[in-house]
This record gives structure tokens, C-alpha cells and sequence, in this order.
């Protein structure tokens, strides 16, 4: 039986058996085929279905891990800056281990259901006028003056949990992929999965590590210009962030990879998420389609070999965003309770 990704893979993460462990059996994703992307390019194309984690994005790897952590460190509270998933999962794991947790976020800036679970799971919830990077900020102004422990990426527990994904990959294929390609916001995944694959070659576990290819959104791409964005601005909520904490990790990431970080634009990202969603059959938000809408740009720029192995993560699960989903969709035909009704609407008479 999983019981989430501590006890999976314990002896490669920092805990001791005095650690308590804080899961909601978080990790085992699936690794999901696209043929249609494979099709496409030429490629073996997989998805790494980061949604299906418990509270719908791989910010539960982390969490697991930094909870745990601040348990263990003998913290009553914790308190993250968030685009709004680090929040939904901080609230999560707070619930359970019985923690006070205080998330800041970008006023009207965040997806309404991560809004939801923040609230619902009893999280205090501060809206800052403001850009994620200055709830960044407060927030670990709060956590070096007050006694609260900051769960956001810049604490390296979060990113030894969200390495597992690499872990599991290289197990799923039975060696690491040619290209991995994430969506980069603060910056944390990519360099936990470099995290993740480095380790599987040092092992033994995998034979390579892949290039990694990280994919901003344009209009919130830092690491691509090599200058903080003062006003970033993308309709991918998620990563709308223009001063990666760990930017220098991700560089490194995508240098010691031979890998790339590139831009894509709102409407690369808003074909990919249609593309995902109509013809590979995944609903993921549209900050984790930043992924395939890469992918579909360095392919559509000569950058993917054929026959390589792909793995693209998406990362949060498309129903966090069901204002957008809506609004971007065919709306739906009401009919009066009939059958020829319903036939002629469905073109069927
Ligand atoms: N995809 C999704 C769905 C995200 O929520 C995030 C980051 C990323 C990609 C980028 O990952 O920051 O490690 O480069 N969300 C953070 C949050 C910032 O607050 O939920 P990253």
C-alpha cells in the first residue's frame, strides 16, 4: 500500500525515525502517455500527472516533507507566500498535523479553488496589494522575526520532497528521460527535479539525466532576460513571479543539463492547455501547460530529436481554475425536457 512519499523513499530524504510524519499519501502519480503529442513530434511523449496528488498539485511533495520538518523543529505555526497552490497544500498539511497556517497572497491575482482550499482547510488568509515576490518578501520577514516556520521553496526540505517525482519517473521508464520540460515560476521544481535526477545518476539508478527545458511565461520571464520583471503579467496565474528565489539553482540546472529556459506566450500556453485538455483528455491549469506549450515551440524550432523521451510535468489540475475554464469554453445549450429536443441540439435529427 503507498503511504505517501516519506515512507516511499525515506532513506533519500531528511528525516529520521524521530521525524513525525506528517502525508496525505501524496506522490505515485501517474506517468501518463500522450500519443497524440508523440504522434506529433516524432517523440515518446509522457505526461507526469502532477493533479492527481491530494489537495491537486506537486506542492504536496514539498509540503509532506517541510511539515514534517516543522513539526519536528517543535513549530506551532507555518506560513508561505503563494500563487496559490503552495497555499492550498500548506492549508492542507497545517489541517492535519493541527498547525496554524498564515498563506499571503496577490490580491485577485490567485485561481478561485485554490482560494477555496486555503479557506476551507482554515488557513488565515491575507490578500496583499502586491505581486507574488512581495508576499515573498513579507513573508520571510514574518518567519525571521515571529515564531513561524516559511514553507515556500526557498526552505530546501520542500525541494528534496519534490525531487521524488524523478524518482518515480526513472522508475516508471526504467531510466531518466532524453528532455524533461516543467513550467519555472519561483524557480523550486525545476531545480528539485535536477535535484532528483542527479542523485538517480550518482546512485546508479539512471544511466543519464536529462535536459532539462524550463518554459516562463512571457510576460513574467526572468530567467529568460536575465533581469528581474518588476509587474509581471501572464493570464497562468501560477507563475506569475518576476524574481525567481531560486534562480541560481535553476540556472544551474539548465547549464549543468546542457538544458534550456525559453518563453513561451499566453497564447502558446492557452493552445496547449485546449490541447491537453480536447485531445489528450487532461484537465491541468494553465500555468502547468507552459510545459507542452514549450515543448510544441522548441519542437516547432527544429530542438526536439526525434525519437527522444519526453517527459512534461503539469503540475496542478485544471478544475483549481474554474472561473477560466468557463469563460474560455463553448457555453452550454439549455433544452426543455424532451427528447427530439435534446436530439436536434445534439445534431442527431
Ligand atoms: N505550476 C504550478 C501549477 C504552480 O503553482 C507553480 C508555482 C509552478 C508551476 C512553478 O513552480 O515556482 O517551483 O517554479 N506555484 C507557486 C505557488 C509559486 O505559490 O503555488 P516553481
Amino acid at each position: 500500500m503507498w503511504r505517501g512519499l516519506i515512507e516511499a523513499y525515506r532513506d533519500r530524504l531528511p528525516v529520521t525515525d524521530a521525524t513525525p510524519v506528517v502525508t496525505l499519501h501524496e506522490g505515485n502519480t501517474p506517468l501518463l502517455p500522450a500519443p497524440v503529442l508523440s504522434a506529433r513530434l516524432g517523440c515518446d511523449v509522457h505526461l507526469k500527472v502532477e493533479g492527481a496528488n491530494p489537495t491537486g498539485s506537486f506542492k504536496d511533495r514539498g509540503m509532506t516533507v517541510a511539515v514534517s520538518k516543522a513539526v519536528e523543529a517543535g513549530n506551532k505555526a507555518i506560513i508561505c507566500a503563494s500563487t496559490g497552490n503552495t497555499s492550498a497544500s500548506a492549508a492542507a498539511y497545517a489541517a492535519r498535523a493541527g498547525l496554524t497556517c498564515a498563506v499571503l497572497v496577490p490580491q485577485g491575482k490567485i485561481a478561485l479553488g485554490k482560494l477555496a482550499q486555503a479557506l476551507v482547510h482554515g488557513a488565515k488568509l491575507l490578500q496583499v496589494n502586491g505581486n507574488f515576490d512581495d508576499c515573498l518578501a513579507l513573508a520571510a520577514k514574518l518567519a525571521q522575526d515571529y515564531p513561524v516556520a516559511l514553507v515556500n521553496s526557498v526552505n530546501v526540505d520542500r525541494l528534496h520532497g519534490q525531487k521524488t517525482a524523478a524518482f518515480e519517473i526513472v522508475e516508471a521508464l526504467g531510466d531518466a528521460p532524453d528532455i524533461h520540460c516543467l513550467p519555472v515560476g519561483n524557480a523550486g521544481n525545476i531545480s528539485a527535479y535536477w535535484m532528483g535526477y542527479s542523485e538517480e545518476l550518482a546512485d546508479g539508478r539512471a544511466t543519464r539525466a536529462p535536459r532539462m527545458y524550463g518554459f516562463q511565461a512571457s510576460g513574467a520571464a526572468p530567467l529568460v532576460t536575465g533581469a528581474v520583471v518588476r509587474e509581471p503579467s501572464t493570464i497562468a496565474t501560477a507563475i506569475r513571479i518576476g524574481n525567481p528565489a531560486s534562480w541560481t539553482r535553476a540556472i544551474d540546472a539548465r547549464d549543468a543539463s546542457g538544458g534550456l529556459i525559453s518563453a513561451v506566450t499566453d497564447r502558446e500556453i492557452l493552445a496547449a492547455y485546449r490541447l491537453l485538455a480536447r485531445e489528450v483528455g487532461a484537465f491541468v491549469e494553465l500555468g502547468s501547460a507552459a510545459s507542452v506549450a514549450g515543448l510544441l515551440q522548441q519542437a516547432a524550432e527544429g530542438r526536439i530529436p526525434a525519437g527522444s523521451t519526453v517527459v512534461c510535468t503539469v503540475t496542478g489540475h485544471g478544475l483549481k481554475d474554474p472561473e477560466w475554464a468557463i469563460s474560455t469554453a463553448p457555453a452550454p445549450i439549455t433544452i426543455a425536457n424532451d427528447p427530439l429536443a435534446a436530439a436536434r441540439s445534439l445534431d442527431l435529427a
